[in-house]
């Protein structure tokens, strides 16, 4: 505790720092200030653990991570879904081994308790001849995930049994959602199985990368450029909207240079353009009939791509969600859900599919590209010379971009705090401020 005190210190003066677009690079992979962020930023805050179309029937189950906890969701016969930590009341083994299924039941591979739906223990091997008359099988059912909550089929847990409401930490968040998930009759579904890897990166900075940061788009994806599928102009990724959002979220509303799309909706057919305009208001048809991409992050570890073509005649769009879930201070694991909205035809689901697959999937040319570099900036950061904790300006990272040449524009028909151009750093600097602030928030009653 002590020692975290004089962490917490460090950390109220890079506040500061971080509010002249200075940040310490060892900030970002310190061992003492990631074990610091478990308790206080992902103790604390919404974690997102799947899609609702991931669960069909009564039955059904899927197995996930928070962090470092194995989490069990299933849907009951009534349709509800529950989520527990994934392990056996008995002596702790991991409960369900598989990634996903159906089943009546679940039985402990170690000694066969069993556990419903309900994550009720109902059945114990050799019961009452081995238990005597005290135990009380009520009492040792699966120990539920504190908060679940859903917006718009996206499942989200809470370690926090009194963190605020997921509809109120996502705040302004939810307008996008709705444009990206909430558009279509039948809302949209998981394709696939989560595509999952491991990489040598910091949360943190891939989080920023997608929230934050496409201003990297024009150097790290060149190859995209000169295989002519994205435009050549170094501006390109910059044309649209930066928007702040509350609580470390952010978003990148990006269109072409003349601020609309090439493709209306994202290339997405003609015919289904009356139903997005009845199920979305019009400040969401504004922002959506123009959007090229959608790239942001929910605060901490989620972020999105709703990718729309680049240029003309690339007419499929996909919509990818992605989890950085960190395993150590310079390693997470990569969580990635590709989503398509129910209502289109099955031959344009397949071509979008496979375009994210080439695009940002696992062995996708873009996805590898930004991968070198997320594993480089661990590399340089370890040394003596990036741990140097002097607050000097050349030992730190710089997020000045923006701050001095752009003004907000209150005339963008979405809420947050919007900026003219996606190359800034209004939302990396906010993220990373709402970061600081977890993790210097008292937390009470603790010594
Ligand atoms: Fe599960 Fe013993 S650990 S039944
Ligand atoms: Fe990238």
């Amino acid at each position: 505790r002590r020692f975290f005190k004089l962490i917490i210190k460090e950390l109220e003066q890079i506040k500061e720092k971080l509010d002249e677009g200075y940040y310490p690079q060892w900030v970002v992979t310190d061992p003492k200030v990631y074990k610091l962020e478990q308790e206080k930023v992902f103790g604390k805050t919404w974690q997102f653990l799947g899609h609702e179309s991931e669960l069909k029937e009564g039955g059904s189950y899927i197995t996930r991570m928070m962090v470092d906890d194995p989490i069990l969701l299933m849907k009951n016969r009534k349709g509800e879904i529950k989520a527990f930590l994934n392990s056996c009341s008995h002596r702790g083994t991991r409960l369900c081994t598989e990634d996903y299924g159906n089943k009546k039941a679940h039985t402990c591979p170690y000694h066969g308790w069993t556990f419903n739906l309900d994550g009720e223990l109902i059945g114990i091997v050799a019961g009452n001849k081995v238990y005597g008359e005290k135990m009380d099988k009520s009492e040792w059912g699966l120990r539920p995930v504190p908060r679940v909550e859903s917006y718009q089929g996206m499942i989200f847990g809470n370690l926090d049994p009194n963190a605020m409401s997921l509809e109120d930490y996502l705040g302004d968040m939810k307008f996008y959602f709705d444009i990206m998930l909430g558009r279509s009759d039948g809302g949209m579904e998981v394709r696939g199985v989560p595509q999952r890897w491991i990489a040598k990166a910091n949360w943190k900075m891939t989080a920023e990368n997608f929230a934050a940061d496409p201003y990297h788009v024009q150097t790290t994806h060149r190859s995209a450029t000169e295989m002519e599928l994205t435009p050549s102009d170094p501006l390109y990724a910059s044309y649209g909207h930066q928007v702040v959002l509350q609580n470390g979220h952010g978003i990148n509303v990006i269109t072409s240079a003349t601020g609309e799309s090439a493709n209306k909706y994202q290339g997405m057919p003609e015919d289904m353009w009356p139903m997005f305009e009845r199920n979305l208001n019009e400040q969401q048809i504004e922002v959506f009939s123009k959007v090229t991409n959608f790239v942001g992050g929910v605060f901490p570890n989620l972020s999105f791509l709703s990718s729309g073509s680049g240029s003309e005649g690339v007419k499929h769009n996909h919509l990818n969600w992605r989890v950085w879930r960190p395993i150590a201070p310079d390693k997470i694991e990569i969580w990635v859900w590709y989503m398509i909205d129910k209502a289109l035809p099955e031959e344009y689901k397949e071509k979008s599919y496979k375009g994210f697959l080439a695009t940002f999937g696992a062995a996708g040319t873009l996805e590898q590209d930004d991968t070198e570099n997320w594993a480089r900036i661990i590399e340089a950061s370890s040394g003596s010379m990036s741990r140097d904790r002097k607050l000097s300006y050349n030992n730190m990272a710089n997020y000045l971009m923006g701050f001095d040449n752009v003004e907000r524009d209150e005339n963008f028909p979405g809420p947050g705090e919007a900026y003219p151009t996606c190359y800034t750093d209004h939302i990396a600097r906010s993220m990373h401020k709402y970061w600081l602030e977890l993790l210097t928030k008292e937390s009470g009653g603790e010594d």
